[in-house]
């Protein structure tokens, strides 16, 4: 039966979404990435190394799997050869089953450099960018002046690339002085082309009819989103957010795919919640419970290694991650991370104004929105030893019926460590 599943982030990005798309992997042909950008970091772990993916799909350590980067995904072709060289040290020959499609948008070395530009000239109000070039290069493509991976095969390239590189500069001088950048564009021009002759002796493929073909031939694809809900442009935490489409329905747009062809949706959320990057955090704890998560949980950036703020579990932004996908599977992660607290606390609700509401305000930068949380008893117990979900201990399992309950969705994978196998599944999936 062709089918697509979709697998995405329901908070802030950084669920371990890399992780769990490498365990689903054996049950797919395909897989998709379908938005975002070298903005992203999935962590895996093959033969104990770890490696950070930013653009090629988390199945690659899967001999069987066909890797595909979508059209609505931008691509940094300096950061994609890097990456390839990365997975060449490894046991796996990525080049032979990656496809790229011809239709996604390049980064650009002046993306990155006017990235930088806005950003410092936003001062306070900076998003907190990853200064990968993500904004500027979905600007360009929404005003119709982007370059295309397919373009890297016209005879006009160069020329092109110098047009697009001279709007930039304009760009930038209007907005900033060059020399107050910190910012080596010859460096930078250097490693793109690099970049961009790797990207040529790839497989650069019709996205929207390889993926055609797959499905008809009956092949299964696992779409894989980058960041998560609440970083979506329309849903997000507007301005604070990627230029992209990070729901569900961006699948659809970013590999040509009808929506009909959409299955299951894997949605997953921390077992807390974590923020890099500016912009409206309801549940994060400055302070030493705060502190004590990041530790515990080496919450520091996968891209950029920035300390990420942390927080409770936010239930009224997830229920709408929840609704806004139409989660069919919620995956919870880093479940481990908790292990060492005597109490955990859930946000169940926000205060405004002196109301309650469990629904998110139209803007959750708006001044007093207040968590409202509830406590349940820790489940301090090394979580590796339980075979399924049914013989969890009893706070857990208490803490779960509660999370299902509220989010009228079944939790079917806890992960409990960074590890391929540290998980833990339903009864009949779990592996002895
Ligand atoms: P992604 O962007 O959603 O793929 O997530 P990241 O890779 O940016 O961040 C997740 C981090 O948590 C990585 O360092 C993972 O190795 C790690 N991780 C994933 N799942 C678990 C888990 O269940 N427990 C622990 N302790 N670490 C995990
Ligand atoms: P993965 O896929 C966490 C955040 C940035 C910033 C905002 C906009 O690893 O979960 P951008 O570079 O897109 O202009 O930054 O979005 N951000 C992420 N945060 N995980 C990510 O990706 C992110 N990608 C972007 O920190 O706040
Ligand atoms: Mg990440």
């Amino acid at each position: 039966m062709s089918v697509v599943d979709v697998l995405l982030g329901l908070q802030w990005g950084d669920e371990g979404k890399g992780k769990i798309v490498d365990h689903l992997a054996h049950d797919y042909q395909v897989i998709a990435r379908f938005q975002g950008g070298p903005n992203a970091g999935h962590t895996l772990y093959h033969n104990g190394v770890k490696i950070v993916l930013h653009h090629i799909p988390s199945g690659v350590f899967h001999p069987h799997i066909v890797n595909f980067i979508g059209h609505g995904v931008v691509i940094d072709a300096g950061t994609l050869k890097n990456e390839i060289l990365k997975i060449d040290g490894t046991d796996v020959d990525v080049r032979p089953k990656l496809f790229i499609a011809k239709k996604a948008h390049l980064i650009l070395p002046t993306h990155k450099m006017l990235d930088s530009a806005k950003e410092q000239a936003k001062g306070k109000d900076k998003i907190g960018s990853t200064l990968r070039g993500i904004g500027p290069t979905y600007t360009d493509k929404a005003s119709r002046c982007g370059l295309r991976v397919g373009d890297v095969l016209r005879s006009d390239f160069e020329e092109r690339y110098q047009a697009a590189k001279a709007r930039h500069l304009k760009q930038i001088a209007n907005i900033i002085a060059v020399d107050q950048l910190d910012f080596d564009l010859e460096a930078e021009e250097a490693r793109w082309r690099d970049g961009i002759e790797t990207l040529c002796q790839l497989q650069l493929v019709d996205g929207e009819y390889f993926l055609h073909q797959r499905l008809e031939a009956g092949q299964k694809v696992l779409a894989e989103g980058a960041q998560g809900t609440m970083l979506d442009i329309d849903l997000g935490t507007y301005p604070f957010v990627t230029s992209s489409n990070t729901i569900a329905a961006g699948s659809c747009n970013g590999l040509g795919i009808s929506p009909r062809y959409i299955d299951r949706v894997y949605g997953v959320t921390k077992a807390y919640c974590t923020r890099v990057g500016n912009g409206p955090f309801p549940t994060n704890l400055d302070n030493e419970e705060g502190e004590a998560i990041r530790q515990a949980g080496g919450e520091f950036g996968a891209t950029t290694g920035r300390p990420r703020d942390c927080g409770w579990i936010d239930l009224p932004a997830l229920k709408y991650a929840v609704m806004v996908n139409g989660v069919t599977d919620l995956v919870m992660t880093k479940v481990d991370i908790l292990s060492g607290f005597e109490s955990v606390k859930a946000c169940v609700a926000y205060s405004w104004n002196g109301d309650r509401t469990e629904e998110l305000p139209y803007d959750l930068c708006m001044q007093g929105i207040e968590p409202i949380y509830q406590s349940f008893p820790g489940w301090g117990d090394n979580l590796n030893s339980y075979a399924n979900l049914d013989v969890l201990p009893d706070t857990l399992s208490n803490y779960i019926d509660f999370l299902e309950n509220y989010l009228k969705v079944k939790i079917s994978i806890l992960s409990v460590g960074p590890n391929r196998d540290e998980l833990i599944l339903a009864a009949n999936e779990a592996v002895a």
